[in-house]
């Protein structure tokens, strides 16, 4: 059995033993490495042991030739017997043997442990090599060869052989005490290890046991490492990701649904009470000027998600009445049900006086927090009386909500900046509300919102939410450092809750995203062809031209500007697409009273002129900016007709136009490019992701997209689809809910508890 399957998993292992055993994965590799180590270690020792005392030997040597020298020479003139010098040289005890070779390479002497069989010439070859060592009788000994000069001329040769057994002996010591060496630093090491993974491990268990069972969302875990709590916030996320790939695969019908979402409700929240509070209004009525009256779905990120979401909820939904006709179309309490002949909630709306209307929406809502929020470079604008008329409409908005409650603990969703104050009104109201207020937009760096005259106020009011949801944990992560930086908060990050004035508010990321369609629904759909040929008469644009979309509001974040001049550029570059590429840009108009959007309305018409006298015809335009109103069966036509759609946001909290688009495609054609400053772009890699500030590279993915071979496109379209798929909108509102399900189930025990106490 080989050792990875000894320590195989086996689940009815004791935690100890499981701790040893991931231990011993450590250990195993340890020791490995520190016996290689010893082994190649121990012989390099030995060789540098081996030459160190072969140099010492020789010039011990020499210096035994040259005392010897004088007396050699001497005894040789006077012909007294050299053999008794040597025998008495040789009683030193390191000094074996000597030899005395005359100048032609005779042995005259040696004594007697020279090896009488050795030749003057052979010592003398020893002696030259490295180590200079040889063995003799009673053991190794290192050879060295001097000539010794007489008065006349050479006299001979002296070969000493001195006692290298020594060398051995100690060369033994050393590695005995080498290998204790590294024994010791390995026990030391492996000890080390034991010791803190041992109390590392226990406290991430217990950290991620209690995360498994549910705990830690807003009170703190058992004492798991603080290090460690970034991972337990992932860790978060991905059981969830795991929960859903679960799902997936054991039940595809569980992808999450309307169905599903129903369920959740009526099981996890007891059909417990929903309210959701936003600015925009799902539905808007319009008086026609023949006086009819129409019905229209405003372009709007926000009506988008959370329509379908009330759909499935049913509940009330309370928002400002901006429609021409609304007030014709309510009843005598202000509500009217939706949608229209299907009625599966209620609208209850709320009207505003002009100056309400200019102070907390244009003003404050999207001259101030708008461009705060997005750093898109426009100067936020932030004034005294629209900062008054913003704190009276959330104070409306919030007396709406709790008239509209009919139990002291509903479930309101309130939505986007136009009521950061709300959720704190609500709650000294409702103390025992679930607060679930999602930020749709970017949420900057604590510098940037720093800038905010009323910074404490709006984070005060919004941590009067029980969960608190932002697109992406970037923006939590910049929430949470803001509220560190202007309040004095408890702020747990390995549970991402925020506890101030006593309440605790979790800050959580929930992508938003949208209603993916039903399979009946996209088999009345026309055909990308037949989308095609309509779109081309519609506008004129000659047959054979390669079509690429832009659909936004006119906003200045959208980045409609920047993808503009990447079209011009596309025609500078690549002279082959002049007269046989067409840009459709749908801008539907949007806070047409402020003067940077009317403004900026101006800059995008002078950029369409300049683009179409540069590079199209008078009957054919490059670039044909629509901008009024489409709905939502103009736009997805729109979108099956293109080659390419692109969204190019300077920012952008998550951009729902993509996920639009990739949902209509199910040809599996068309390429997306996609702003990497979107929320989207995170989950959407196979998209051709942008910097939109860069203009050569928007320009070069325009060119890559329209050359992009059939087959690249099926496989990241395909792609892109599994994900939207999965990521529906229903994921977004069914995982917020589930949370509120958790802390409001909490919330029921611990004032059980209490009770209990008391009585
Ligand atoms: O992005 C934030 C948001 O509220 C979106 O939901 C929506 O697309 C847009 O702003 C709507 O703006 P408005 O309601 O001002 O037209």
């Amino acid at each position: 059995m080989v050792l990875s399957e000894c320590i195989a998993d086996d689940p009815a292992e004791t935690p100890l033993l499981k701790t040893f055993r991931l231990q011993l994965r450590f250990l195993v590799p340890l020791v490995a490495i520190l016996a290689g180590t010893a082994y190649l270690a121990v012989p390099l020792m030995d060789g540098l042991t081996l030459r160190w005392f072969a140099r010492d030997l020789d010039m011990r040597g020499t210096l035994v030739a040259n005392a010897l020298s004088d007396s050699l020479v001497d005894a040789e003139n006077r012909g007294r017997k050299l053999q008794a010098i040597f025998d008495r040289a040789v009683q030193d005890e390191r000094l074996v043997a000597i030899g005395w070779c005359s100048p032609t390479g005779q042995v005259l002497r040696r004594t007697a442990r020279f090896p009488k069989e050795l030749e003057c010439e052979q010592a003398r070859q020893v002696a030259s090599e490295r180590a200079a060592a040889m063995n003799i009788e009673g053991g190794p000994v290192h050879v060295s060869f001097h000539a010794i000069a007489g008065e006349a001329g050479p006299a001979g040769n002296l070969v000493l052989m001195h006692d290298l057994s020594f060398i051995e002996r100690r060369s033994q010591d050393t590695r005995k005490y080498l290998i204790i060496l590294i024994a010791a630093l390995g026990a030391a090491i492996a000890l080390v290890t034991v010791v803190v993974a041992q109390l590392s491990w226990r406290g991430w268990v217990s950290g991620a046991q209690a995360l498994l069972r549910g705990e830690g969302l807003l009170r703190p875990m058992l004492p798991a490492a603080p290090e460690l709590a970034p991972l337990a916030a992932d860790l978060r996320e991905r059981l969830r990701d795991l929960e859903d790939e679960y799902r997936r695969v054991q039940r595809p019908e569980a992808v999450w649904s309307a169905e599903r979402l129903q369920s959740l409700l009526r099981t996890q929240l007891r059909g417990d009470q929903v309210l959701v509070v936003s600015n925009r209004e799902p539905y808007m009525h319009e008086r026609q000027e023949d006086g009819s009256l129409v019905v229209r779905r405003p372009a709007s990120g926000l009506v988008t998600a959370v329509e379908p979401v009330m759909r499935a909820c049913s509940g009330t939904w309370i928002a400002h009445g901006s429609g021409s006709g609304d007030r014709d179309a309510v009843d005598r309490h202000d509500r009217v049900p939706l949608p229209p002949g299907e009625q599966d909630y209620l609208l209850r709306r709320l009207w505003l006086t002009q100056e309400q209307e200019q102070g907390y929406y244009y003003g404050f809502a999207n001259e101030g927090l708008w461009p705060l929020c997005h750093v898109a470079h426009v100067r936020p604008v932030f004034r005294e009386q629209d900062w008054e008329h913003y704190r009276q409409v959330n104070q409306l908005f919030a007396d709406a909500v709790v008239a509209e409650a009919r139990s002291d603990d509903p479930v309101v969703l309130v939505q986007d900046y136009h009521f950061a104050l709300l959720p704190a009104m609500v709650r000294r109201k409702l103390p025992r509300a679930t607060i679930l207020t999602f930020w749709h937009i970017p949420w900057p760096n604590p510098e940037s919102f720093g800038i905010c005259p009323w910074r404490s106020e709006i984070l005060e009011g919004m941590l009067g939410s029980t969960i608190l949801g932002f697109h992406t944990r970037y923006h939590c992560k910049n929430f949470i450092e803001t509220v560190d930086r202007y309040l004095e908060a408890r702020i747990e990050h390995e549970h991402s809750t925020i506890t101030y004035g006593g309440e605790p508010t979790l800050v959580e990321s929930y992508p938003i995203s949208i209603e993916w369609p039903l399979p009946e629904e996209a088999r009345e759909w026309p055909s990308p062809g037949q989308c095609r040929a309509e779109l081309f008469e519609r506008l004129h644009i000659p047959a054979g031209h390669r079509v690429a979309v832009g659909v936004d509001r006119l906003d200045y974040t959208k980045g409609i500007l920047e993808r503009l001049n990447a079209v011009e550029r596309l025609l500078e570059k690549h002279p082959e697409w002049r007269d046989r590429f067409t840009f459709v840009q749908v801008a539907a108009p949007s806070r047409g009273a402020l003067e940077e959007y009317r403004a900026f309305r101006e800059r995008l018409e002078r950029a369409t002129e300049r683009i179409n006298g540069r590079f199209g015809r008078p009957d054919a335009p490059v670039v044909r900016l629509l901008a009024q109103h489409h709905d939502h069966e103009q736009v997805m036509r729109l979108y099956r007709a293109a080659d390419v759609c692109m969204v190019t946001s300077l920012h952008d909290g998550m951009n729902l136009v993509c996920k639009e688009f990739v949902a209509a495609r199910d040809d599996e054609r068309g390429v997306l490019v996609l702003s990497r400053f979107a929320g989207a772009a995170r989950e959407m890699p196979e998209a051709l992701v942008v910097n939109p500030y860069h203009v050569e590279e928007t320009a070069d993915a325009l060119h890559q997209a329209l050359t992009m071979p059939a087959a690249e496109q099926r496989e990241r379209m395909a792609s892109l689809r599994s994900t939207v798929h999965e990521f529906n909108v229903y994921r977004w509102a069914g995982r917020m809910l589930a949370d509120a399900a958790r802390l409001r189930l909490r919330q029921r025990v611990s004032d059980r508890v209490q009770r209990h106490r008391i009585a």
